[in-house]
């Protein structure tokens, strides 16, 4: 089933409205309705005192309405009472200063007392809806993260350093920990690497401390949803338990682990943003937030907050035009989504969130943004049985690595450098190209690719090198950018050359390194003739200066000392390849690159579009069902990849190309659906 609904809050609003609620949302096709995730202090309003009463009026009129519920545990915002009970449970962030009463996310994860009271709260509402014909699943807390530096976790960091290492000379040893005289002879000595204990800032902690710090932390929201996810499973065995994570750009957490506890994994999903004044986010870095979430557990995933409107605490967003709520949200199914729910109902008349702008107006009136998602709900009713549980397939795959995540956290290596940036740039050349891609992570089984990239694998183990390597054995196409193999990890660098463990597989050897100024780039030149370049691709915050010892060169730099010395090369291996790319690239070498890896790898686009056009496949079986996406303005005009129906409208004639309107998203399916 394709779950269509909404974020609701009936908390907010009185209750003589919520039959009016119930209505409009039927109207809008919604199945689905999340509740609760912050109603903590209606639903234990003093200590051990619960009260559901007012949640199983709002839950009966839904259910009237044929509307079914995920509930929240409301542990991302504790009531003033738990802190006031527990007011050594402030979350202390980098800078050393608790957070005080007044926003949500403020505890700290690790604390007994917090802990407990929200084991008794999601106890207590497991026992009550765990036979709720009603109720079908359960999201852990709310978008977990944010690090801590208490007392509390640096008592509980000392003690996992004791279980991972040992022995206390491990440890230094691991560190190295003789640099300005660091050696740690109590497990009591170890520091949270503060801002405030290091002069210059996060960076500066020992790296292997820092690193095994940001683990820490992971593991400890990770332990923290354990134990609500233990109570919901032992109470509610037949309820799904999912969380809504928040895409590829939060990195303080590895999301590997998190999703590992649960049934599926659940994103929200906003493309404008008071924080981020800007038009919107590019549809290639949303796809990549969706290609990153589905990778979490190579599964269809729920966009568990879909943008309903503006988006504003103190600042509005820019309003999302006529066509942009539903082209984002079928974006979302096209790329794997089983599940979209809008966030949020209605627009909250008070709190930080006032202009964050739900499908209804401030005075509960319907906007033009109910009515487009009103419009979509139809849809949704005529095609959600076909798309529920149809899969993205792909022949590309990307390697997502939190170690390395972190540990650029800590070293940035160069001011212009972003880990996930440049995950984007590479992925974005497929992307245009209408390519594929999964992202996943070391651990995964890559023989199912035809094409692996290992985006900066700054930590690499020996373990990830030797599956990378059997990959291009066996026949795969490897790529490696700069940064890779550098560390261990236990962050120390290795003292083999660079890329460390793959510098065979690449059949080259870095020598040294240039880190370039901001703005500063050079052109490069092809010797590789099967390299189709339509724009000069140049170098830029980067360039490792390599020695070819077996590989081909396939381009050279142009400038500097290390002019003419190869920026790109290509190592046979195997029944395989491996391409090294030297530099960190402007968008015109990853689309040079892109158009002769897939080449090189034996892969197909799903379909060729123009500019502003995306194209995507989920597949159901043999069938394909094809997502045609105008993100542009102006009307497009795409050719089929072969003879399809359009499956919104439901009309019976054959088409073998279309057209769109601007923002118009298009689903089609061969008629006789066994696919090509
Ligand atoms: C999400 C969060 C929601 C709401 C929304 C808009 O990150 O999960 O509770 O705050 O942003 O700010």
């Amino acid at each position: 089933m394709f779950r269509f609904g909404v974020d609701y809050y009936p908390e907010h609003w009185p209750e003589s409205r919520w039959e009016r609620d119930a209505q409009l949302m039927q109207e809008a096709g919604f199945n689905t309705v999340r509740l609760a995730e912050f109603a903590w202090s209606r639903l234990e309003p003093a200590p051990g005192h619960f009260d559901f009463d007012w949640l199983d009026r709002a839950i009966a009129i839904l259910q009237a309405r044929g509307i079914q519920v995920v509930l929240g545990t409301p542990t991302a915002s504790p009531p003033p009472w738990v802190m006031a009970m527990h007011p050594d449970a402030y979350r202390v962030p980098e800078s050393g200063l608790p957070v005080t009463y007044g926003n949500r996310r403020g505890y700290c994860p690790t604390h007994d007392g917090y802990r407990a009271r929200s084991r008794l709260v999601t106890q207590a509402m497991a026992t009550h809806y765990a036979a709720h014909p009603a109720v079908i699943g359960w999201q852990t807390d709310n978008e977990f993260g944010d690090r801590c530096y208490c007392a509390h976790c640096c008592a509980a960091f000392q003690a996992w350093l004791q279980k991972k290492y040992g022995a206390l000379d491990t440890l230094n040893a691991a560190w190295g920990t003789i640099f300005w005289s660091h050696v740690y002879t109590a497990w009591t000595q170890i520091p949270a690497p503060l801002a405030t204990a290091a002069p210059f800032g996060d960076g500066s902690h020992n790296p292997g401390l820092a690193l095994d710090y940001y683990r820490f932390m992971s593991d400890c929201y990770v332990a923290f949803q354990h134990e609500q996810v233990e109570i919901l499973r032992k109470a509610c065995p037949v309820h799904f338990i999912t969380h809504n994570l928040m895409g590829i750009g939060y990195d303080r957490l590895n999301y590997f682990d998190l999703a590992a506890d649960l049934d599926f994994v659940s994103w929200d999903n906003y493309r404008r943003m008071q924080w981020t004044f800007q038009p919107t986010v590019p549809p290639s870095e949303a796809a990549l937030a969706h290609t990153a979430m589905r990778g979490l557990k190579h599964k269809n995933f729920w966009v568990m907050e879909q943008q309903a409107g503006s988006g504003g605490w103190q600042i509005v967003s820019v309003a999302p035009r006529p066509g942009e709520l539903q082209l984002w949200a079928y974006q979302s199914i096209a790329h794997g989504a089983d599940a979209i729910i809008f966030f949020r109902w209605r627009t909250a008349r008070f709190g930080t969130e006032q202009y964050w702008h739900g499908l209804l107006e401030h005075d509960g009136r319907t906007s033009r943004r109910y009515a487009e998602i009103k419009q979509m709900g139809a849809e949704i009713a005529r095609v959600g049985a076909q798309i529920a549980g149809s899969e993205v397939r792909a022949e590309v795959a990307m390697l997502l690595d939190y170690d390395s995540r972190f540990a650029f956290q800590i070293q940035a290596n160069n001011p212009a450098f972003h880990y996930t940036a440049h995950v984007h740039d590479i992925y974005q050349a497929f992307h245009a190209r209408n390519v594929a891609v999964d992202i996943i992570s070391a651990q995964d089984d890559f023989s199912r690719y035809k094409l692996l990239i290992a985006p900066a694998h700054y930590v690499l183990t020996e373990q990830t090198a030797a599956a990378i390597t059997r990959f291009a054995q066996q026949g795969g196409a490897v790529v490696v950018t700069p940064r890779t193999g550098v560390k261990d990890e236990t962050n120390t660098i290795v003292d083999v050359p660079l890329p460390g463990y793959l510098a065979k597989l690449c059949g080259i050897e870095v020598e040294e390194y240039d880190s370039l100024p901001a703005g500063v780039s050079q052109p490069l030149a092809f010797t590789n003739a099967d390299i189709d370049i339509t724009e000069a691709p140049h170098a830029k915050i980067w360039c490792d200066v390599v020695r070819a010892v077996d590989a081909q060169v396939v381009a050279r730099y142009t400038q500097e000392y290390y002019a003419d010395s190869p920026a790109i090369t290509l190592n046979a291996f195997g029944a395989g390849h491996a391409v090294y790319v030297a530099t960190f690239g402007d968008a015109a070498l990853y689309s040079a690159l892109a158009g002769w890896l897939l080449k090189l790898a034996e892969v197909e686009a799903m379909a060729a579009s123009p500019a502003g056009v995306e194209c995507c496949v989920r597949w159901q079986g043999g069938r394909r069902l094809l997502f045609v996406l105008n993100h542009s303005t102006e009307e497009q005009h795409v050719v089929l990849p072969e003879t399809m129906l359009n499956l919104l409208t439901g009309e019976t004639t054959p088409l073998s190309a279309v057209e769109l309107r601007p923002r118009q998203v298009m689903i089609l399916a061969a008629p006789s659906g066994d696919g090509r």
